[in-house]
């Protein structure tokens, strides 16, 4: 039977891993994979996280299962966190393996609700995104999102391609910080989004993997904020990975907002398809999260240094874009200060990308995306001067 498999694509992103470590030069740079690192390169495990780690193993009794849906003080948490008060009777929500697992119980959840949907996607998004979408056999469909002249949004393209949405269509939106360009919706275009889509009929789905990367924790929600209170179904897929730091502890949440009439079957779906899946969610990221987000001290730490890691990527920003300047005598790299989150397109192209690999040790996706916190203050001048040697 294994004697049929063929080989599968490997991930873009993923396979960058490989090829860093294995790369022996001791002065490489890697601005691959999206995972925070400081100015050591070291990724952190965060101060709350650690105090709530210990108080766990002090605390707990058990490690019985929670339930299908995970703990549901982690559902309530996490709602609170990402759309404020006022929700909790519309809103149906599973813990699940990470954001990837929330993407994934998304999309079989549409496709058990509507088979016939249509996926919007951005161009570009995450890889994983269409090959998730490809994997489970759904229809896919593509809407402009970025300008490769200015690096920016191509907010005329994507109005144009969103019109030709229909009804019950679903439409994968980045809540904040877009991957893989960095480049963002202004909330007045959210709104403008937003009515486009609400009087289409469409679904939104919002991908909420870098709350408090951007323009601060609450500001990074507003998007997903707007949107709850616009329509009457709303699919949020959210992450604490980054923005708890606890990458291997793979901890996410679906959450469906619907009528409250409603909630009780789309929760019994919901936890139908942790069942098919993988039956409990993971445990631990969730507990850990709740425990940090319910105390008051803890929560305060956590967002402090939320806040901190915050900035050092927006300084990391304008370093850069002020030694582009240096480097290129131009300021045609300006964008990379207004971006946000972790990453930003720079628009090279791939043999450019490559020749910074093979010539300068510099690893980035072959997009020309760049993890803004692989670099720190010694990096970023060596980065601008060898894309400015590549002719970028
Ligand atoms: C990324 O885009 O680099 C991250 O979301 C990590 C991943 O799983 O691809």
């Amino acid at each position: 039977m294994l004697d049929a498999l063929k080989p599968q694509p490997q991930d873009k992103i993923l396979q960058l891993i490989a090829m860093y470590r294995d790369d022996p030069r001791t002065q490489k740079i890697d601005l691959g994979v999206g995972v925070y690192k400081d100015a050591t390169g070291l990724t952190p495990v965060m101060r709350a996280v650690k105090a709530a780690e210990k108080k766990l193993w002090e605390d707990e009794t058990t490690k019985t299962y929670t339930a299908l849906a995970g703990d549901p003080a982690f559902s309530a948490a996490m709602v609170g966190m990402i759309l404020g008060e006022g929700f909790a009777d519309r809103a149906a929500a599973v813990a699940t393996p990470g954001g990837t697992g929330a993407i994934r119980q998304a999309l079989e959840l549409i496709k058990l609700a509507a088979p016939g949907a249509t996926v919007w996607i951005s161009a570009p998004t995450w890889p994983n995104h269409p090959s998730i979408i490809k994997y489970l056999g759904m229809a896919m469909a593509e809407y402009r999102y970025f300008d490769e002249a200015t690096r920016g949004v191509d907010f005329a393209g994507l109005m144009a391609d969103l019109a030709k949405v229909k009804a019950g269509d679903a439409v994968l939106l980045h809540g904040c910080c877009h991957n893989p360009t960095g480049a963002n919706l202004t909330l007045d275009q959210w709104a403008e989004v937003v009515k486009l889509l609400a009087d289409k009929g469409a679904v939104p789905l919002v991908d909420l993997a870098y709350q408090g990367f951007g323009d601060g924790l609450d500001e990074d929600a507003a998007a997903t904020r707007l949107i709850a209170g616009a329509f009457p179904e709303v699919l949020i897929a959210a992450s604490c990975s980054k923005n708890f730091g606890i990458y291997r502890e793979r901890t996410g949440i679906l959450i469906a907002l619907t009528s409250p009439e409603r909630k009780a079957v789309v929760q019994g779906n919901l936890n139908f398809l942790n069942r098919q899946n993988y039956s409990f969610p993971p445990d631990h990221g969730a507990r850990l999260v709740t425990m940090i987000l319910g105390d008051a001290a803890l929560a305060a730490d956590w967002k402090a240094e939320l806040e901190e890691v915050r900035q050092n990527m927006l300084g990391l920003r304008q370093q850069l874009a002020d030694e582009f300047r240096r480097a290129t005598n131009s300021d045609r790299y300006d964008f990379v200060a207004t971006h946000r989150g972790m990453f930003s397109r720079l628009g090279l192209s791939e043999a450019q990308v490559n020749r910074l690999r093979d010539e300068h040790g510099i690893y980035m996706v072959g997009d020309s995306r760049i993890n803004i916190a692989g670099l720190n203050a010694k990096t970023v001048p060596i980065l601008a001067a060898a894309i400015a040697a590549v002719g970028g």
